[in-house]
């Protein structure tokens, strides 16, 4: 496991993302409300740009909801950007298929710089 420097912490405050370069691979390095999740830039579903997309949240109807529709989990959803499946930030998992699932790499903050683990 290689560990690679892709900025320092000021370059992801929290709410935003970015995708960075990593040898041959692309990231995605998301910073929740100051935790930080690393993606792969590539959809399971049929291989689109998923750290490309929006972060936002994601509509839910449960009891907490008192059966109605509302706006859940703001900031911690990414829509991949081709066909719009969500995937949560902090899993990895489609919101929608316990099928879909990307992996996560280890992303720390040390000494001011964010690291992720890589191999
Ligand atoms: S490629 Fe991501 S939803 Fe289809």
């Amino acid at each position: 496991m290689a560990e690679h420097i892709v900025g320092p912490v000021a370059d992801f405050p929290p709410g935003t993302h970015r995708v960075v370069q990593v040898g041959r691979i692309e990231i995605g390095i998301f910073n929740v409300d100051g935790a930080f999740h690393a993606l792969p830039n590539i959809c399971p579903h049929q291989f689109g740009p998923l750290c490309e997309g929006t972060v936002n949240g994601t509509t839910a109807c449960s009891a907490v909801t008192g059966w109605q529709f509302a706006w859940v989990r703001q900031g911690e959803v990414v829509t991949c950007p081709w066909h719009g499946i969500e995937f949560d930030i902090a899993t990895g998992q489609a919101l929608a298929s316990p099928r879909l699932k990307v992996r996560k790499y280890t992303v720390a903050v040390e000494e001011g710089y964010v690291k992720v683990s890589v191999g």
